[in-house]
């Protein structure tokens, strides 16, 4: 009985500092990766599903803001993307979370002050979308531009940063010069490599050809062949160590349980596992949530299994992935942190980097590759060992760029990386 309790007390611990604490810190959330950090408070993203707006809300966001008015949902893949008023429901009937979106027929300039607005008196973290993230970020960033906190060229340049070539749309130049006291003229230098990898906006572009996401569904996939992605690189752990025969599979999200619980090997097999419904109902993030938030049917407030990010009775089994790259035609790397030689599970050791260098190399060659893990934390060194490898970048800039795109290694908790990006990189 003792021991359940404090079992019980750990997680509680783990679900209190795991909502709303992972958020504007070196980890992004599992459950919301997708998003593009702007600020600690404000982050911006693409048109959602209304499994993203549960996640979200999950994750700790407090307000969502639409720069539109969608009409009707849409269906991608298996999922659906709401219509304003479904998003409206599902965050603020389901989710408990402030919602407000902008009428239609707004100048951007409107939009732009709206937001400012809706920004000053919203509780936060907020969570700003639009269709691909682009308007959204550049909202954003030139909200806090008019309250005097960036110029127009920091505008210009973190839009590059995060993919978003605002050079491109003649009514955000116009926005910006009215906004600003002088005109912008900055041609801005495109980043990518592809264009149109706003169709799958979950991305995030690392540099040209690399690309990084953390956990994407099942139904993402046929957006990555569209896109031009023809090879994904797996950081996360397959189903077994691989020379010993240990079950080592990772945590799947989960609506409504906690992130983290399940995370070291140790922890997923816990107790008879993490998805048994005693440990699903002891680390559900809110135990009086309505069943209706998992979905209209469901018996139970709480998700116990997720196929769409490749899950299973226990967690992630990478071996699902695998297959499902195979039939869809894609390149597929596995090249998991090793569990002998890491420290962490969250750092790549050296031995992991000299293992699995070439592959990563040859992996870059001429091609576009998306790596991915839970978070976006190990794709990301993986992305830029790879990028800083094929140009010749330094681990300063690779440090700079992550901290570009929200993982924040300059921090303590991401000191191993640093020194693993400057032993490789120089
Ligand atoms: C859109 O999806 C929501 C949530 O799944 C659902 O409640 C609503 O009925 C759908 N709307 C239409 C017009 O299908
Ligand atoms: C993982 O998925 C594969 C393919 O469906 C299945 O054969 C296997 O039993 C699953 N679990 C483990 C631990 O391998």
């Amino acid at each position: 009985m003792r021991l359940r309790a404090i079992w019980g007390w750990t997680l509680l611990l783990a679900c209190v500092c795991g909502v709303g604490g992972r958020l504007g810190s070196a980890f992004p959330s599992p459950k919301t990766w997708w998003t593009k950090q702007i600020t600690r408070q404000v982050y911006a993203a693409g048109r959602l599903t209304g499994r993203q707006i549960k996640y979200a809300a999950d994750a700790g966001f407090r307000t969502l803001v639409s720069l539109y008015q969608f009409e009707g949902n849409v269906s991608v893949g298996g999922d659906q993307l709401l219509s304003t008023p479904a998003s409206r429901d599902v965050a603020v009937r389901l989710s408990e979370i402030t919602f407000e979106a902008m009428p239609g027929m707004m100048s951007l300039v409107d939009v732009i002050q709206k937001f400012a607005e809706i920004r000053s008196h919203s509780p936060t973290p907020i969570l700003v979308y639009c269709r691909t993230g682009r308007l959204a970020s550049f909202v954003s960033l030139t909200s806090m531009m008019t309250a005097g906190l960036l110029s127009s060229d920091d505008v210009m340049i973190r839009g590059d940063s995060l993919g978003y070539n605002y050079g491109s749309m003649q009514h955000f130049m116009a926005a910006l010069t009215t906004l600003s006291a002088r005109a912008t003229i900055m041609s801005s230098v495109p980043l990518v490599s592809l264009p149109s990898w706003q169709w799958l906006w979950a991305m995030k572009p690392v540099f040209r050809n690399w690309y990084v996401m953390g956990q994407f569904q099942r139904s993402d996939v046929s957006r990555l062949r569209q896109t031009g992605i023809g090879t994904v690189i797996n950081c996360r752990a397959g189903v077994k160590m691989s020379s010993l025969e240990i079950p080592s599979q990772e945590e799947v999200n989960l609506l409504n349980i906690a992130d983290f619980t399940g995370k070291q090997t140790t922890r997923t097999y816990y107790a008879g596992g993490r998805q048994t419904r005693r440990r699903l109902r002891m680390t559900r993030i809110d135990p009086d949530k309505p069943n209706e938030f998992i979905s209209v049917n469901s018996r139970r407030n709480y998700e116990g299994r997720n196929a769409a990010e490749y899950g299973d009775e226990v967690g992630y089994n990478e071996t699902l992935e695998r297959i499902h790259m195979r039939q869809a035609g894609i390149q597929y790397h596995h090249t998991p942190v090793s569990y002998t030689t890491s420290s962490s599970m969250h750092v790549y050791s050296r031995a992991d980097v000299s293992f699995y260098l070439s592959t990563w190399v040859n992996a870059g060659a001429g091609r576009n590759v998306v790596v991915h893990c839970d978070t976006g934390y190990r794709a990301l060194q993986v992305a830029l060992i790879g990028a800083g490898r094929q140009y010749g970048l330094p681990s300063s800039w690779a440090v700079q760029r992550a901290r570009e795109l929200g993982y924040h290694f300059d921090e303590e908790t991401g000191q191993p990386v640093v020194k693993l990006l400057r032993a490789v990189l120089g």
